[in-house]
């Protein structure tokens, strides 16, 4: 009854910020992302017949982590088993990056806990069961990019991702710019609700991001890449905008990331198609094509402190089986 797996993280092109279901995890709209080669987590779950408790440990350490009791709760309500488990996680992302995600995390586990009682769940059945323990989870179980569809169910069973294909998966690139390792001071869970109950911008951000994930859908689809970065571009920046109509108001960016956004439309100037988009954090990850990713990076590297080169990464997988 134990099984490993390992789940890339991903980065949102189009963002998902707002839930209409706090309790099932279910988005106020669809989003879309790019799996990285670059980062994932190996996550290995053991169902113990004997264990009184759950087991948690992460790079070697034992946590105790609400989330993830939480969601080894939905795990056995869903795979319908009595046991504890003991889990064992290790996040491949450079220590310093700041990039730990809940993402990878989630989808590795839900993959692996399935497995483990030697399931063959079909993806979009993982995707939903990924979803209830972090949102952009459910887009982890794919390689190269995937939209999560938001759904309209109240019971969530037609929200989960689904691949998308593009002539532009294999020829983008994404530069991950490393402004900050800090903790974040809002989570993205914390972050969204406040959003949603109170910025007077979250309305129009739903409206028009459903705009944005059509437009950039067909963008992707005919291989226009200039497209695909004008909108991902200004779809990060309304999210962002949102968080400053809060209240109490926040925000994600540092002084270092304003930076680093100025560089990127420098480079846009000396005519470098490269765009930006950010995530409840300051760090800023750069999409350009793979020919000028040396470029971007190496320009990078003047300002921040780290940088990585990423490409699309691999679906999630089972790698072994006890
Ligand atoms: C800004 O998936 O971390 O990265 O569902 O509450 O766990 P919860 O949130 P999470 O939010 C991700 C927010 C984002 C945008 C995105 O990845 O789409």
């Amino acid at each position: 009854m134990k099984a490993t797996a390992i789940a890339h993280t991903n980065i949102a092109l189009i963002k998902y910020w707002g839930k209409r279901d706090e309790n099932l995890i279910l988005p106020a709209n669809s989003s879309l992302s790019i799996t990285l080669d670059k980062f994932y987590t190996e996550t290995s779950v053991e169902w113990m017949e004997d264990a009184k408790n759950d087991l948690f440990s992460l790079n070697g350490q034992i946590k105790q982590d609400a989330k993830v009791a939480q969601f080894l709760k939905i795990l056995r309500a869903e795979l319908d088993i009595p046991y504890f488990a003991k889990i064992d996680s290790v996040n491949h992302v450079p220590t310093a990056a700041g990039l730990a995600s809940s993402a990878s995390a989630f989808a590795a586990l839900a993959v692996a806990g399935s497995a483990a009682l030697g399931r063959q769940d079909d993806l979009a059945n993982l995707s939903r069961l990924a979803r209830r323990g972090s949102g952009s989870a459910a887009r982890s179980l794919f390689g190269g990019l995937s939209i999560w569809e938001k759904g309209s169910r109240l019971d969530g069973l037609d929200s989960y991702a689904v691949p998308f294909n593009s002539p532009l998966t294999e020829k983008m690139a994404v530069v991950v710019a490393v402004v900050s390792d800090a903790e974040k001071a809002v989570s993205s869970r914390d972050g969204m609700k406040s959003t949603v109950l109170t910025s007077p911008f979250f309305h129009e951000w739903i409206q028009t991001a459903e705009e944005d994930l059509r437009n950039i859908k067909s963008a992707f689809l005919s291989g226009k890449f200039v497209e695909v970065g004008e909108i991902l571009e200004h779809n990060a920046m309304k999210m962002h905008a949102t968080t400053l109509g809060a209240k109490p108001p926040f925000t994600y960016f540092s002084p270092a990331s304003l930076t680093v956004m100025d560089e990127v439309r420098k480079l846009r100037d000396e005519g470098i198609p490269a765009y930006f988009t950010m995530d409840a954090g300051p760090n800023v990850k750069i999409i350009c094509l793979r020919e000028n990713e040396k470029m971007v990076s190496s320009r990078m590297q003047k300002l921040v402190k780290d940088v990585y080169i990423c490409h699309a990464g691999e679906g999630a997988k089972v790698i072994q089986v006890d």
